[in-house]
């Protein structure tokens, strides 16, 4: 299992140190299968010479090696830190930084080329959802647009946006539906995100094809997170 932690615009460099000191001595003192990563913000990126079992990835990057972008950083500034993971497609900057299909998918050959695992980030808003299944497959399918889905260290993460930050997660049919049409079609590592927390976790990884979880807001604290791992090492799939 993937356990991944997305903290978005929250934590700084002194608090993901001390979340990290947690949850390093948390892995440390627990038998726990999963790989566990998270996202922090940049500025907290030094933090990872301090992490021994939780691998770091980066929330954003603009497709280039260095260069004149203002406010974005690029391969190098991600090298420094040995930072090899990136988030890719997610809903927040596909709505509100405006991303389109096209830079997402230059972000991704730009991230393949450059050998990172990408966790590709695909879902469907609210009336899409209304619309039913074959809508939302349609809407999903159009997000793999210029996206090579049979990349090695492609790793998919299925986030309905109205799910997202909502306290509402599509309810376990709702997932299992859209995981199971995907993995048909697509052979890679299945993750599921929206409102993952600590009472609905099992039941969503215990899904016949759910690989793992990104968890948003109930990641931020240390040791709810620690919580979440736990129960999901528990499942025995
Ligand atoms: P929440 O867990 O806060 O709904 O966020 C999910 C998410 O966007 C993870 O990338």
């Amino acid at each position: 299992m993937k356990i991944v932690a997305n903290f978005k615009a929250n934590h700084t460099f002194k608090s993901t140190g001390e979340y990290l000191e947690k949850i390093e001595f948390f892995l440390r003192t627990h038998k726990i299968d999963s790989q566990i990563a998270v996202f922090p913000p940049f500025t907290a990126f030094p933090c990872k010479q301090n992490s021994l079992n939780v691998k770091f990835g980066a929330q954003n990057f603009y497709p280039v090696k260095s260069g004149s972008i203002t406010g974005e950083i690029g391969f190098e500034q991600l090298n420094e830190f040995g930072i090899d993971s990136v988030l890719i497609g997610h809903s927040e900057r596909r709505m509100l930084l405006k991303e389109s299909q096209d830079i997402i998918a230059n972000k991704f050959n730009f991230a393949k080329d450059n050998n990172f695992e990408i966790i590709y980030c695909i879902g469907e808003p609210l009336e899409i959802r209304e619309d039913g299944i074959n809508s939302i497959l349609e809407y999903l399918f159009s997000q793999f647009y210029g996206i090579d889905t049979n990349y090695e260290k492609l790793v998919v993460a299925y986030e309905p946006i109205w799910a997202i930050g909502t306290g509402k997660s599509a309810v376990t049919k709702e997932i299992d539906e859209v995981l199971n049409a995907l993995k048909e079609k697509i052979k890679t590592p299945l993750l599921y995100g929206g409102s993952v927390n600590i009472n609905n976790v099992s039941s969503i990884v215990g899904l016949k094809n759910c690989d793992g979880v990104l968890v948003g807001s109930a990641s931020l604290d240390v040791d709810n997170f620690c919580k979440i791992i736990e129960k999901i090492d528990n499942i025995k799939k």
